[in-house]
């Protein structure tokens, strides 16, 4: 039967990444994380773009290395063409274009957002893929967003962020707290040794199935500087706690929505995708929905849900296998909607 064989490229942000995947199976998974954001506390666009030149190269030629393959066996060259940094996206996009006219193969343009949620469709030992039409929880230090999948290539965005992305609440919390870049992982790490209930921060008022998560930060400020001027070592000695409810907090607005969302999709079926799907305590609110709420619940392998180019190489062989191609002249797109 078939034997294709496809690269993915994934650049729209600060991970330079690519992809091998043979037929719907990732034979290389190679990511190049840029370090250097974590000195400035944040993304920093222009430096970005940079690395990304530095490493697409190199990137590329470890997955075609790792998946014991020569160029000349691909069959058609995925990337990412929106939405994201457009510096940082231009430099996958040029690249792309170039090895697929030089290889005279077809070239693929890929939604990021798209592809988040498509990185379920990955053959993975042990995972089973979510049933059409599921709906798709997309949170990361970019997206927050509420989709409902009818098929790989019919999807409609039902409710997302009009302000931070999840990842930006947990990001900038974690900075008024003092904690590093990103303070995703640290905050869930100090939240399992904390009590949730300790302290409470209201909840934003969104109307629908749309998120707001800057007010969340604004609210842990003032409640820092008050609670620091009264006692100046109040982080500090309360740090696990803080964390803990924080990540309540922010695991009820998700949890909320996704409740709402069901009930008024009548879809049972949730995938969730993005970096901030790692955090445990979401986690495990999604694998208790299954017994309180009758949802079934689709949670992929670490490394297909942070930002990676397998989630790139498996819509490049779904659309493939359609014969979707792009032109040549396809340019990228920031604000790529799904
Ligand atoms: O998908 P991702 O790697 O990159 C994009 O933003 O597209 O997501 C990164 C985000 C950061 O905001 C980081 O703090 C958050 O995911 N994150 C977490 C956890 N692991 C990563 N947030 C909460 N808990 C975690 N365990
Ligand atoms: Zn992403």
């Amino acid at each position: 039967s078939q034997n294709i064989y496809i690269l993915g490229i994934e650049s729209s942000c600060d991970d330079t990444a690519a992809s091998v995947i043979h037929n719907g199976k990732i034979l290389s998974n190679v990511v190049a994380s840029q370090k250097i954001h974590e000195d400035y506390g944040g993304i920093v666009p222009e430096l970005a773009s940079r690395a990304h030149q530095q490493n697409i190269v190199p990137v590329v030629h470890e997955a075609l290395k790792v998946a014991n393959i020569s160029k000349d066996q691909l069959h058609a060259i995925a990337f990412t063409s929106g939405p994201g940094l457009m510096g940082s996206l231009l430099v996958g996009t040029s690249f792309a274009k170039s090895l697929a006219f030089g290889l005279n193969i077809p070239l693929i343009n890929v939604n990021h957002m798209k592809a988040h949620i498509l990185a379920h469709f990955i053959e993975e030992d042990g995972f089973i893929k979510p049933p059409f039409p599921f709906l798709a929880l997309t949170i990361s230090g970019g997206h927050t967003q509420i989709v409902t999948v009818k098929n790989h290539f019919d999807m409609t965005v039902i409710g997302e962020t009009i302000d931070d992305a999840v990842g930006e609440a947990f990001d900038k919390s974690g900075k008024i707290l003092g904690l590093g870049y990103p303070a995703g992982p640290e905050i869930d790490k100090r939240a399992k040794l904390g009590n949730p209930k300790a302290f409470k921060f209201t909840k934003p008022k969104v109307d629908g199935l749309n998120f707001s998560f800057s007010g969340l930060k604004t609210a842990i400020l003032y409640f820092v500087q008050r609670e620091t001027k009264a006692n100046p070592k109040f982080v500090e000695e309360n740090i696990n706690d803080i964390c803990a409810s924080i990540q309540y907090t922010i695991k009820g607005i998700l949890i909320d929505k996704l409740k709402l969302a069901s009930k008024e999709t009548g879809i049972n079926h949730i995938a969730i995708g993005g970096g901030v799907s790692a955090n445990s305590g979401i986690r495990q609110a999604l694998k208790d929905g299954e017994r309180k709420f009758g949802w079934k619940t689709y949670i992929p392998k670490f490394e297909f849900t942070t930002d990676n180019a397998a989630m790139i190489a498996i819509v490049g062989y779904l659309k493939y296998l359609e014969g979707y191609f792009a032109e040549q002249n396809i340019t990228a797109s920031a604000r790529l909607k799904i």
